[in-house]
């Protein structure tokens, strides 16, 4: 049985569930000049020279490095669509929202807050009371129905100012901004907020640097100085978090994917153990408050010289984070059998077919054994609890004329991982604070920024143009998941609906 402290609910991100970009004195972000694409079209961030020459330059997810052209400012244009900009209107629809996800029983909610709606350049002095009051009322609500919130700081939302002016979180100037964005925010919503995630899938700033960093030049060593900036902004929240009210927790994130050799030559082997360092790296920095030896000979032999201070190394180790909260979809195979791209061990270019399991439309493998597999491998490394804040199945739901959806396949896959996760708990002690799904109502896929790609339980009519009522439909997978919870995980197998 799972502790009776067990939390579950839902998570999002305000860059793609929120909307209102341009109300309540929100400033622009990272994901507001980027446009939507699909599988085989990715998304762009939109720019324009001082001579006026406009463009758009692709972000691939897992490309090793993104340059804008030189002058290129990014920003909105006209004749582009940006989904980010309404996202599934959660602005307008937060108390309509929230009551679904207490019908449903959710413990938790995880959302994230637009740091450009608190300040809506990033540094500012003062903060944008409008939108402070936009999140007191979310908390509010939430409280209403003994609904805890858990907080991301930044899901990808850098202010485009910050990214305008200092070229993103390359430049120490955001390790300060960043920590007086956190304090405001840590101060204003004492005892309504007790669970803070820093960054979004920290190691996004190798796999996307633009998304991960605000990086307009996503070369290593930009890379490298932005993943240090936010150790040391994490770790300055930390500190500040448990002065303001001990009750805080501080909770790091990981984008985390079991990594499986294809065969057993011992040269797979290798690249898995290559790949598995590049991915924790961040852990280790923000779990156990050093960098590994792997990473610090990777800059030696590339030349790549940090900008940093001996008191940044002193905050790292005197602040770790609280607990260990992660992504996780699926699984990776590697090989150096394959072609190149396989070959040179980055997960997120070379990703091969594993015969074992099935796939969805967009390429990701549904693995049912990942979640043990990757509590134990976490929990074993760092000893200290973890949270999964992030697992579910990107679908293209169809809505019913009777505005229904069944959506069997998502209930099927959810099945496996909660069995998989309570394994963990329940047969090797894993110590797991809850289980957040992506998502709790349908929202912008951050990958291809399609709403197509959907997740929630609950089902949002928009489609990829912008069109729809934005009316919202429970899924077949609402009902399913509410017994869930009712049960303590104990009953997966329920069918019937109501
Ligand atoms: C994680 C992100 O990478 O995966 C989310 O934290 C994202 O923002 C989720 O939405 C699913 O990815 P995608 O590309 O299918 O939306």
């Amino acid at each position: 049985m799972l502790n009776k402290n067990f939390t579950w609910g839902g998570a999002s991100a305000a860059n793609q569930y929120e909307g209102g970009y341009n109300e309540g004195g929100k400033g622009l972000n990272a994901v507001d000049v980027l446009t939507n694409g699909s599988n085989s079209k990715p998304r762009k961030v939109t720019w324009k020279k001082p001579n006026g020459e406009t463009g758009a330059t692709p972000l691939v997810w897992g490309a090793d490095k993104f340059k804008l052209p030189e002058g290129a400012v990014p920003q909105i244009l006209d004749d582009y669509y940006y989904p980010s900009h309404q996202g599934t209107d959660f602005y307008h629809h937060y108390k309509e929202d929230i009551k679904l996800m207490a019908d449903m029983g959710f413990d938790v909610f995880r959302l994230s807050m637009n740091w450009s709606r608190i300040l809506p350049h990033g540094d500012d002095e003062e903060p944008n009371e409008e939108g402070l009051e936009f999140y007191d009322n979310i908390f509010d609500e939430c409280a209403k129905y003994g609904i805890e919130p858990l907080v991301t700081l930044s899901h990808y939302e850098t202010p485009l100012s910050l990214i305008t002016q200092f070229g993103g979180w390359k430049d120490r100037h955001l390790i300060d901004a960043f920590s007086h964005y956190a304090d405001i925010v840590m101060n204003y919503y004492k005892g309504k907020v007790k669970y803070w995630l820093t960054f979004n899938e920290i190691n996004a700033m190798d796999m996307a640097p633009y998304m991960g960093g605000g990086l307009i030049d996503g070369s290593e060593q930009n890379r490298a100085q932005g993943a240090h900036n936010q150790f040391v902004a994490s770790s300055k929240v930390v500190k500040r978090a448990h002065e303001i009210d001990p009750n805080n927790q501080v909770g790091m994130m990981l984008a985390y994917s079991a990594i499986y050799p294809y065969t057993c030559d011992p040269q797979d082997q290798l690249l898995v153990m290559k790949a598995k360092q590049e991915m924790l790296f961040y852990s280790d920095v923000q779990m156990l408050g050093y960098y590994p030896t792997s990473r610090l000979k990777k800059y030696e032999r590339d030349g790549i010289k940090l900008n940093d201070t001996p008191e940044d190394y002193e905050l790292l180790k005197k602040y770790p984070c609280d607990f260990l909260s992660f992504s996780c979809y699926t699984s990776n195979v590697l090989t150096v059998h394959e072609n190149d791209a396989t070959a040179s061990g980055n997960v997120s270019a070379g990703n091969i077919t594993n015969p074992y399991l099935e796939t969805n439309a967009w390429g990701w493998a549904t693995d049912p054994d990942v979640l043990r597999i990757g509590l134990n491998e976490l929990w074993e490394r760092y000893h200290k609890p973890l949270w999964v804040v992030e697992n579910g199945l990107g679908w293209s739901d169809e809505l019913t004329s009777d505005h229904q959806v069944h959506d069997d396949y998502r209930i099927k896959y959810l099945k496996a991982q909660i069995k998989s996760m309570k394994d963990a708990v329940e047969i090797d002690g894993v110590d797991l604070m809850g289980y957040t799904m992506w998502s709790a109502i349908d929202l912008v896929s951050n990958g291809t920024g399609e709403m197509k790609k959907r997740y929630g339980f609950v089902y949002v009519d928009r489609d990829d143009h912008g069109n729809g009522s934005l009316k919202r439909y429970p899924k077949d997978s609402y009902y399913w998941y509410k017994k869930v919870i009712a049960s303590n995980g104990e009953d997966l197998e329920s069918t019937t609906l109501n």
